[in-house]
């Protein structure tokens, strides 16, 4: 017989990749086509949701042609990059171009809302404060700055459901990516009638809410036949990017704990009930299974980091591959990088600080030092501030359990190397091509029956994978060069914004 295969789909931040698997987890296809960013002013960030369209139907169906047998493929999940505000007029055509999570420029919204419905009446009602990133920011922002666009908003979608409306006509948002928007009840799991009636938004404009691991959707005719796949074929909730990848990984038990390393850094912690940060230093989401939150701590620029250092002081010629050139000279330097600290606030800071203006520091420096030195230190400062996040997630009553690590930046041997000694933790090494898309597909397995439950489709596909423990040897030189790193954003935090607006 031949086996179920399921197909996910992850609309990211710079392309959309699908993933064909076997009901085992075994990857039989995977396809990305790009999309580009654009920045019209600095700070901002937007795509055209039509780009995103070409992008995700070439993906899939590159992955139905790879498929063994496309008759076998059961259904299709779905997962991308949330918070985004994509606006669909009468016709379902997008108004202008989406505004993506990493667009800083709501700051007037977000302290109005806060002014307006007061920040621990919006953390109490949906968990979070209203980010610059999450999409209620970015409706005002429209309704001030385009007013005519604004008029001729009909619905507003997450990126990944707008593919969603083009593959199955429906209009549907899940769980996960809805708790990222600022105008949802996330212990309630359902849209918060208050925050849409306060900020004077419709509520007609949201699309129906379910459980990632629902169906929602079937493939219209059209869709179909571009795919090559039977109309009908069902298309699960699925989740944002972030409780997606957890599933990608089994992380969905209270105090499993995953940590990627990519462009952001992100600590994520599985929990049975929402803890809320009353201070809302940490995002608490529901999580891409029933009756099941998870918290995040999410630092803005880790692999950003590392790139700045590649192509600014990087040997971009020496050939082979740059990272590993840089990581290399990193190894040599010893931990605590000879007293150089990075903060690696290079886009602004989430957790801890929730600071858009707090920017990237080198402290420490001396001649002594060298590239090596402040690689190293790159490195460790991402460490620290995954640090910063758990301890935040642990103080809430979740200490982590066990943890996974995923995503580019965990390649690095050095670098899992450092965040087991920085976090005083065990760390296991994800496979590769467990992401976010993976996760979806899983998704979609339990919509269509061919798992039981999200839990069981986990336990179907968990992989086995390389420890690394943390070293003893290097304890005290990082509980030091930690503590340091924690004095320097308060001490620096009101020269940030000075600095943040000469930047202007
Ligand atoms: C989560 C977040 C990112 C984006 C882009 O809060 O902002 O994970 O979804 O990947």
């Amino acid at each position: 017989m031949t086996d179920d295969l399921l197909l996910g789909l992850d609309l990211g931040t710079t392309s959309a990749r699908a993933v064909l698997t076997a009901r085992d987890g075994r990857i039989l296809a995977t396809h990305a086509a790009d999309y580009p960013m654009d920045t019209p002013r600095p700070g901002w960030a937007e795509q055209d949701p039509d780009a995103w369209e070409r992008a995700a139907f070439e993906a899939l169906s590159a992955c139905v042609r790879a498929a063994p047998a496309p008759s076998a493929i059961r259904g299709i999940g779905l997962t991308g990059q949330m918070h985004g505000a994509t606006l669909l007029d009468e016709r379902d055509q997008s108004i202008r171009p989406a505004i993506l999570w990493c667009d800083q420029r709501t700051s007037a919204q977000r302290q109005a809302i806060e002014r307006h419905i007061g920040l621990s009446e919006v953390i109490a009602r949906t968990a979070n404060p209203p980010l610059e990133g999450f999409t209620a920011p970015k409706l005002l922002w429209v309704r001030e700055h385009e007013p005519e666009a604004y008029d001729r908003i009909r619905r507003v979608l997450l990126p990944k459901d707008f593919i969603r409306l083009r593959l199955t006509g429906e209009a549907a948002a899940d769980v996960a990516d809805a708790s990222g928007t600022a105008l949802f009840d996330v212990a309630k799991r359902e849209w918060s009638e208050s925050m849409a009636r306060d900020l004077d938004i419709s509520l007609e404009w949201l699309p129906r809410v379910v459980e990632s691991p629902e169906t929602a959707g079937a493939l219209t005719a059209a869709a179909a036949e571009a795919l090559g796949l039977p109309a009908g074929l069902p298309v699960a909730g699925g989740a944002g990017d972030q409780a997606s990848g957890g599933v990608a990984a089994g992380i969905v038990a209270a105090g499993d704990a995953l940590v990627t390393i990519g462009s952001s850094g992100v600590v994520f912690v599985a929990g049975d009930q929402p803890r809320i940060d009353p201070r809302g230093r940490v995002h608490t989401f529901c999580h891409a299974l029933p009756n099941a939150w998870h918290v995040m701590g999410v630092t803005q620029g880790a692999g950003i980091s590392l790139r700045w250092v590649r192509d600014t002081l990087g040997a971009r010629d020496s050939g082979g591959d740059p990272y590993d050139a840089l990581t290399r000279e990193a190894s040599a330097s010893p931990a605590g990088s000879r007293g150089l600290i990075w903060l690696p606030y290079l886009q602004g800071e989430r957790t801890p600080h929730l600071d858009p203006t707090a920017r990237g520091v080198l402290f420490g420096l001396t001649t002594a030092h060298g590239r090596g030195d402040v690689v190293r230190a790159v490195l460790e400062g991402v460490a620290f501030s995954l640090r910063d996040g758990l301890e935040i997630i642990q103080e809430l009553g979740l200490p982590a359990r066990r943890v996974k690590i995923a995503g580019g930046g965990a390649r690095s041997p050095l670098w899992r190397q450092i965040v087991a000694d920085v976090l005083g933790l065990p760390i296991s090494l994800e496979p590769e091509d467990r992401g976010p898309a993976f996760g979806a597909a899983l998704l979609a397995g339990v919509a269509v029956g061919v798992y039981a439950s999200v839990q069981e489709a986990c336990a179907a596909t968990a992989s086995h994978s390389h420890e690394v423990e943390p070293g003893a040897a290097t304890r005290d030189v990082y509980e030091a060069t930690y503590r340091l790193y924690r004095d320097l954003y308060p001490a620096l935090a009101g020269s940030f914004a000075e600095v943040a607006s000469l930047q202007e």
